[in-house]
Formats: structure tokens, C-alpha cells, sequence
């Protein structure tokens, strides 16, 4: 696959095929993206790929727990900053109501709304979660390296025919992950990523969110113009 189709096709599907993601699969993906660069070289990702029993255990976990507990555990850092500021705010609302128009959930259906983002903890279906974690003692530098790691994993993915869809959603359960992780206290779970086969035909995945001009993020000197 040439880069840019993968770059191209990358989208965050929300409904997987149950067909199974060979181990083999994801042993060459993860193995070809710690390629990715880092600062000093400090590759500061840690990863932890559940699939089969592992990752229904955890799945069976959460939602047991979720009706007494529907907001999840104590946050660790923030998701979004407190109060978002515009552009910002604009774009996540629109993001927000692009997703649940697709799948015909209006504004005043918040059960709908509220069954649809549980389905984060399902993994949409996907036959395989990874977790990004990292170690407590890193800086918001070594946060932005762990992102080019994981935007390594998502292209990759491509390039096997899979897709994914980053998820942020499993930090509200990160004790929870963290037990079943058996992660060591030193590091933070920062995300999770569900990875699988998209089931192209579901409408979930037949939306595409929108990107502002370049104009509106970037500024380009000594290059003429266009
Ligand atoms: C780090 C990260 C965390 C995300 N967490 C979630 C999530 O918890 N649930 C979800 O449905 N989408 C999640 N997304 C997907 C974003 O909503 C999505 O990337 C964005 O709207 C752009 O759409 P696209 O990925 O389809 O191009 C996350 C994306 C990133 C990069």
C-alpha cells in the first residue's frame, strides 16, 4: 500500500468484524512501529495488545461494573482541557453531532447517545485492544512521541487491511485495565486502540469527519505564492 492510501484511508472505525487479528499481526505491526522517532531516542511507549479471553475478560469486567458506576473511575489527567476554547469547542461539538447524525440519534435521545459511547468498552466489536501506557516520570514531550507511535500503529494497520479507532475512553476505566494489565504503578495508562477488520457497511463507519483549511493552522513564508 502506497503511504498516502494508508494516510488517506485511515479513519476511526466504530464497528468491527468479529474475524480474528492473527498474533502474528500484530507481532509485525507493533515490531515495525517502534521505528517511529522519539526524542533522545527514549521510545517511551508501553503497550499491552489484548486479544481473545484476555480482552473479553476485561470487557465482561466493565460492564458489569458500568450501571453502578456509569462515569468510570477517577480521571488521571484530563481528556479535554476544562474549559475548551473556540476554534476547539466548535470542532469537537461538530464532531460530536456528525457521529450520532450518522447513526440517526438525535440531541434530546441521551440514552442512545450515552449507549453508543459505552460502546467504546466494548472496542466497537473489534477482536483487539492496545493499550498505550507510560511511564509517570515523562513530560508532555515524551507524550507527543508516544502519539507518533501509536499514528505509526494506526497506518500500519492499514497496510494489513485493518482499521482502528484510538480510544481515550478506556481512561475512565484505567484501574480496571490497569488490573487486568497487571500494569506496574510507574506507568499511566494514557489510551486504548481497538484494531480489527472495519465492517465497512455499517453506517458508523461510512461517515468521514472534516478537516479545517490549512489556512486556518498554518503559516507558510518564503514559498510565493500558490
Ligand atoms: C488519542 C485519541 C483518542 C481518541 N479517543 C476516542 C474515543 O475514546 N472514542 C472514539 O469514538 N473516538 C476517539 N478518537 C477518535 C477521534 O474522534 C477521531 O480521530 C477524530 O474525530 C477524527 O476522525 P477520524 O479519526 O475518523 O479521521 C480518538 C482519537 C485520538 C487521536
Amino acid at each position: 500500500m502506497e503511504l498516502i492510501d494508508a494516510v488517506s484511508s485511515r479513519y476511526s472505525a466504530r464497528a468491527f468484524l468479529p474475524d480474528e487479528v492473527p498474533g502474528e499481526t500484530v507481532r509485525r505491526m507493533l515490531d515495525r512501529a517502534a521505528q517511529a522517532p522519539s526524542g533522545g531516542n527514549l521510545q517511551p511507549w508501553h503497550v499491552y495488545a489484548l486479544g481473545g479471553d484476555a480482552l473479553q475478560d476485561l470487557i465482561r469486567d466493565v460492564a458489569t461494573q458500568l450501571p453502578g458506576n456509569p462515569r468510570g473511575e477517577p480521571a488521571e489527567y484530563d481528556v479535554y482541557p476544562p474549559s475548551l476554547k473556540e476554534p476547539y469547542r466548535t470542532r469537537r461539538y461538530r464532531c460530536g453531532e456528525d457521529l450520532y447524525a450518522a447513526i440517526d440519534i438525535p440531541r434530546e435521545d441521551k440514552l442512545g447517545r450515552l449507549r453508543q459511547f459505552a460502546k467504546n468498552l466494548t472496542c466497537f466489536g473489534a477482536p483487539v485492544c492496545l493499550f498505550f501506557a507510560i511511564d509517570r516520570s515523562m513530560g508532555r514531550n515524551q507524550w507527543a512521541h508516544l502519539g507518533m507511535f501509536m499514528q505509526t500503529v494506526m497506518l500500519l494497520a492499514r497496510e494489513e487491511g485493518l482499521h482502528t479507532c484510538a480510544q481515550e475512553a478506556w481512561s475512565a476505566w484505567h484501574e480496571t485495565v490497569g488490573r487486568h494489565l497487571s500494569l506496574p504503578d510507574e506507568l499511566m495508562l494514557y489510551c486504548g486502540m481497538a484494531l480489527g477488520f472495519a465492517d465497512e457497511q455499517a453506517p458508523i463507519n461510512r461517515w468521514r469527519t472534516e478537516r479545517a483549511p490549512r489556512d486556518e493552522w498554518c503559516t507558510l513564508r518564503g514559498f510565493g505564492p500558490a
